[in-house]
């Protein structure tokens, strides 16, 4: 029997840009789903949830697997990406433990991905480039899920390392960490709200996306993604762009500029100005990109108004779920009090406050 563990992520900053080829900046958290697994003779996959109670059997052997809405779609989407990949998986019990919060925004859906991918990589024998991996278990969810995500989770969960967030460039998979200081702490505040139009309105963000950058690319030569588009050729060539679209660029163009500044005030200790940022992140976020949500914005103007926020943003993909916080770690208590204090009190909603650390991406854990 082996275990392998692979975290959740927070994002710190860079949201809904990885899709766009552009930049983004998570750390790994130390919430992680854990996959014990032992090779079975036969062709076939006995997953059991320890969360949900309840075992499914696949056959590696069976060409029409398809999802089915049920948590199983995540750990039987990597098996059968990786096959179609060419990768040769060997059969195997695997029994699935997450502590990652479900449907929170914190990327519980990665870390089951990841877990299952180094446990059935390894349970098989086979060597993949950690890059390769994190790039098959994005297209489970895009080709088998159904869900068009960007690389970002499956990457942060796979790369993370403790103390430090992640400047990664989506379109080249270059990255730089960046040192969290010790006098911060990241903090998460979770709104206990998820509207249903969460995986519809993501799709829909894409496909505006897009609509932009085909606008786009008949003025400004080059352009593949927003990524390659300034702000400045934007404004040029808004003319016969849609009011809507256009603003979804404008979120993803200047939202990627944020990033890399973020990068810079980071590295050089400067958490003024890295708050800053995540502030006008969360305004792009609420005013252009309209994915966040009453909760979220209360939840954000609270922690806002509290002594030691550096900054606070919502995190994720919208419409519920998490803010992301970074506070000095003099004001946690503080922190803590005061905003499940005044959340509750305007929404009668109890949250749910994680104090993190940013912690390492998967690993074997040894048993000895
Ligand atoms: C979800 C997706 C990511 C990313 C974020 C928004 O978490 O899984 O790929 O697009 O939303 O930044």
């Amino acid at each position: 029997m082996r275990t392998f563990r692979a975290p959740g992520r927070v994002n710190l900053i860079g949201e809904h840009t990885d899709y766009n080829d552009g930049f983004v900046l998570p750390a790994a958290l130390d919430f992680s789903t854990w996959v014990r697994i032992s090779p079975l003779d036969e062709r076939k996959l006995k997953i059991f949830s320890e969360n949900f109670e309840e075992e499914i059997e696949v056959d590696l052997d069976d060409q029409n697997l398809s999802a089915r809405g049920h948590w199983s779609d995540y750990p039987m989407g990597v098996a059968v990406v990786l096959e179609r990949a060419g990768y040769h998986l060997r059969g195997a019990r695997l029994q699935i433990r997450g502590e990652v919060p479900i449907g929170s925004g914190l990327s519980s859906s990665a870390a089951v991905e990841v877990a299952t991918a180094c446990a059935l990589v390894e349970n098989s024998g086979l060597k993949i480039d950690p890059r390769e991996l994190a790039l098959l278990c994005q297209r489970a969810e895009t080709e088998f899920v159904g869900a068009r995500v960007g690389i970002m989770d499956q990457f942060i969960s796979l790369f993370g390392q403790a103390q430090r967030a992640l400047l990664l460039d989506c379109r080249s998979l270059e990255f730089r960490l960046l040192p969290l200081p010790d006098n911060v702490r990241l903090i998460i505040c979770n709104t206990m709200v998820k509207h249903a139009l969460a995986s519809s309105a993501y799709n829909e963000r894409r496909a505006q996306c897009e609509a932009g950058v085909k606008h786009l690319a008949k003025f400004v030569p080059d352009v593949t993604a927003l990524r390659d588009v300034t702000i400045e050729q934007l404004e040029e060539h808004r003319n016969g762009l849609d009011d809507v679209v256009y603003r979804r660029c404008r979120h993803v163009i200047t939202e990627n500029a944020r990033v890399l500044w973020a990068g810079d005030a980071l590295e050089s200790g400067d958490l003024v100005r890295f708050g800053e940022l995540m502030g006008a992140s969360h305004r792009s976020l609420r005013d252009d990109y309209e994915v966040s949500c009453e909760e979220l914005d209360l939840m954000v103007e609270i922690a806002q108004n509290v002594d030691g926020v550096y900054g606070a943003r919502m995190t994720g993909g919208g419409f519920g779920g998490c803010t992301v916080n970074l506070v000095a770690d003099t004001q946690v208590e503080e922190f803590r009090v005061r905003v499940a204090m005044k959340y509750e009190e305007a929404t009668t909603l109890a949250p749910e406050i994680y104090i993190c650390v940013a912690a390492n991406g998967a690993e074997e854990v040894r048993q000895d």
